[in-house]
């Protein structure tokens, strides 16, 4: 292997790679994915079976701590998780600081920073300290990040914020708190619940991605686990990333409102003039795991509310179309966990502008784990090169002189 390390000291070489597609980072040992073979294992352990098999939370103990939890630890993560899931009552005037139309993204990560400020002692940018309080923030933060996202949307739309409740389960407290009318308390179906901890499961770690490789460029400069993941949401926000999920709907309901059944979107995607929202992906070069237990279940969820969606029809038929047409099949395009996610996440009654936050819920347990090991094995600040392309020097121009 090349010491690149060496050989820059020694020649002043860099090594140009834009978009990191051929760099790795980092060294890590809680995700790994072989993007040729449509493999994605946390831990070792294959999301397929983790999907079976596991839930949302004990997935994210396997992620932030490295084994399955035994009964008594996810017990007890549980509890830590459940008890901390109320907001401090000033957090009232944060959120009556923004416009109503204020995007729930943008919220979101003010109000994972604002949280440090509520917990001096857990975000002190000193390692030592932070790591010492990591089990009450991780707790702390996937608890919270869930009653941030619903009281978010209750207050969107003007409506009283439901407290979450300590007899409820993860999932469950959620859609309570986003969906208990007064008077009219939301019954979850098992269905939906279902639904919505397999979305989360399926989202928590996906090795370097965008928001995960921000997650821990901000936490090499030894900032606290809050900056952090407050930094992830802004990386997350983008439809290249995880806006694709809400992008997907959007670009489905066009298709749909047009007549058409996808095959004038394929046409349009091969000559340049839009993308499919939902395919392709940086490292998988086949199926996204992910991608093909999520058709399954938007199948199943959909079949348990006793609805149709006509835009399932259409991701089904451009997702043929796409995997029998050339253009594809040469830059070997597959649906991406978003392709059919979107599909869940409507027929559970999560509103479009609210799919990015949800992907924000999921990923939290991999931008924990990012941090907690970035804290614990590496003191090296993250900081690529570039190559300059501007004026090699010119003088500054007075200003009387500048025409
Ligand atoms: N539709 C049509 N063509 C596409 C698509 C697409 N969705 N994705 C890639 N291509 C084409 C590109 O135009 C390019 O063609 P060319 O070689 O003729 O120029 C080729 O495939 C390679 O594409 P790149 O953009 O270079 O691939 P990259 O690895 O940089 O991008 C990305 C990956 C961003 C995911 C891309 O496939 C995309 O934009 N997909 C749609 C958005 C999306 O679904 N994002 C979610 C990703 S998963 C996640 O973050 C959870």
């Amino acid at each position: 292997a090349i010491d690149l390390r060496k050989l820059r000291k020694e020649t002043g070489y860099i090594t140009f790679d834009e978009g990191y597609g051929n760099t790795g980072s980092c060294k890590s040992n809680i995700t790994f994915i072989d993007g040729e073979k449509g493999i994605l294992r946390y831990r070792g352990i294959p999301i397929e079976q983790l999907a079976e098999q596991s839930t949302f939370l004990c997935s994210a103990y396997l992620i932030i701590y490295g084994e399955l939890p035994t009964e008594t630890q996810l017990n007890a993560f549980r509890s830590k998780v459940a008890g901390a899931a109320r907001l401090h009552e000033n957090f009232r005037h944060h959120f009556e600081g923004f416009p109503s139309k204020a995007h729930p993204m943008a919220v979101l990560s003010s109000m994972l920073n604002s949280l440090g400020c509520y917990y001096p002692e857990m975000s002190s940018n000193n390692r030592e300290q932070d790591l010492e309080l990591f089990d009450d923030a991780a707790a702390l933060l996937i608890s919270k990040v869930r009653t941030i996202a619903a009281m978010t949307y209750r207050m969107s739309l003007g409506l009283p914020f439901n407290f979450p409740r300590k007899d409820m389960r993860y999932v469950e407290n959620f859609l309570h708190m986003m969906f208990t009318e007064p008077y009219d308390e939301y019954e979850v179906s098992q269905e939906v619940a279902d639904a919505l901890d397999l979305f989360l499961l399926l989202h928590a770690d996906h090795e370097q991605n965008c928001s995960t490789s921000t997650v821990r460029m901000v936490a090499s400069g030894g900032a606290n686990l809050f900056a952090s993941v407050s930094a992830g949401v802004g990386a997350l926000w983008g439809p290249l990333h995880g806006g694709a999920n809400s992008a997907v709907v959007r670009m489905l309901e066009e298709i749909h409102a047009s007549g058409d059944d996808g095959s004038r979107f394929i046409m349009a995607a091969k000559n340049g003039k839009a993308r499919l929202m939902g395919f392709g992906h940086r490292v998988y070069k086949n199926y996204d795991p992910r991608a093909k237990i999520f058709g399954e279940a938007a199948e199943r969820v959909l079949k348990a509310l006793g609805r149709e969606d006509p835009l399932l029809d259409i991701a089904h038929h451009l997702e043929q179309a796409a995997l029998k047409d050339d253009y594809f099949i040469e830059r070997k395009l597959y649906p991406n966990v978003d392709f059919y996610s979107g599909i869940v996440l409507k027929a559970i009654g999560i509103p479009v502008e609210m799919f990015t936050v949800m992907f924000a819920i999921g990923r939290m347990p991999g931008w924990i784990a990012n941090w907690k090991e970035i804290a614990e094995t590496s003191n090296k600040i993250h900081r690529p090169r570039q190559i300059y392309t501007g004026y090699t020097k010119r003088d500054y121009v007075p200003m009387a002189d500048r025409g």
